[in-house]
């Protein structure tokens, strides 16, 4: 298992324990998983899981304290998965122009709701640093002017927009499947749990490209072929039952792609 998080790999560690020395854990990014794959553990794989996104654990959970992943308590907006990385939530905040934080907001808030939230946020980093979470929540409520449960949908999507960007969780997951991919033995299968939107999109079309075909839009005479490399098992992702959400109501965004390698 390959975590960028200590605090989870400790987790893990612990579940784990029963299986000895069968399990081995590695702090990394899954970027890296190639690399971490043929150095530490071997090749030909067999089957490969990317569970993309955060845990619960680190969400709501002690592992998550003091680490500014939710506006339900007042901490430091870190939002790093690895503790030790030097971007955080508060230095994206302070150092991103005008337009990046544009991008940033406008890949997850509505439409009139990004620029609003730029706007304020480029006015209270010039009287002081963003550096809270109750800092930032207090800003994206005035800038989002709703209330209750509406409200509290906006702040969690703008949480989310930091979240991604602060672990730059969209082009790790390309680069994860695509590594992941290289590392696989012939007929060994590759899963991907995405939890949003965005990576639910990802990872479809990351999956997609790899197996092949027209590098343009199909109708695009001339457009360059690329090798299939893999062949998508999930033409749907598969989504978990009404029994499986009732257990376990966090699955419910969950999606789960598949695929073989050729
Ligand atoms: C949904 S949790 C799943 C954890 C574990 N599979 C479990 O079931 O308890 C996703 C995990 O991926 C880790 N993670 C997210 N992005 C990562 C990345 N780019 N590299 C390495 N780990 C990452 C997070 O730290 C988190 O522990």
């Amino acid at each position: 298992g390959i975590d960028a998080d200590p605090h989870a790999l400790e987790i893990a560690q612990t579940r784990l324990a029963d299986f000895g020395d069968r399990v081995k854990l590695v702090r990394g990014r899954y970027e890296r998983v190639a690399e971490i794959v043929e150095s530490v553990f071997f090749d030909n794989v067999a089957a490969l899981l990317i569970d993309t996104d955060v845990s619960m654990d680190q969400l709501l959970g002690p592992v998550g304290r003091g680490r500014g992943f939710t506006h339900s308590r007042d901490e430091p907006l870190l939002m790093t998965l690895d503790p030790d990385q030097e971007t955080t939530a508060a230095s994206l905040l302070r150092d991103l122009s005008e337009g990046e934080l544009l991008e940033v907001f406008g890949q997850v808030l509505r439409g009139g709701e990004a620029p609003k939230v730029v706007r304020a946020i480029v006015r209270e980093r010039a009287e002081e640093p963003i550096e809270r979470t109750g800092q930032f929540t207090r800003l994206l409520a005035r800038a989002l002017g709703r209330s209750g449960p509406a409200l509290k949908k906006r702040i969690s999507a703008a949480y989310l927009a930091m979240r991604l960007a602060t672990n730059r969780d969209l082009t790790a997951l390309r680069s994860g499947i695509e590594g992941a991919v290289e590392v696989l033995r012939p007929g060994g299968v590759l899963a991907v749990l995405t939890y949003q939107g965005l990576t639910h999109r990802v990872a479809r079309r990351t999956l997609r490209e790899l197996e092949g075909g027209s590098a343009g839009p199909a109708r695009l005479i001339g457009a360059p072929q690329r090798e299939a490399r893999i062949e998508v098992l999930t033409r749907r992702p598969v989504r978990p039952s009404s029994a499986e959400t009732e257990r376990n109501a966090a699955a419910r965004s969950a999606a789960l792609f598949a695929a073989r390698k050729l």
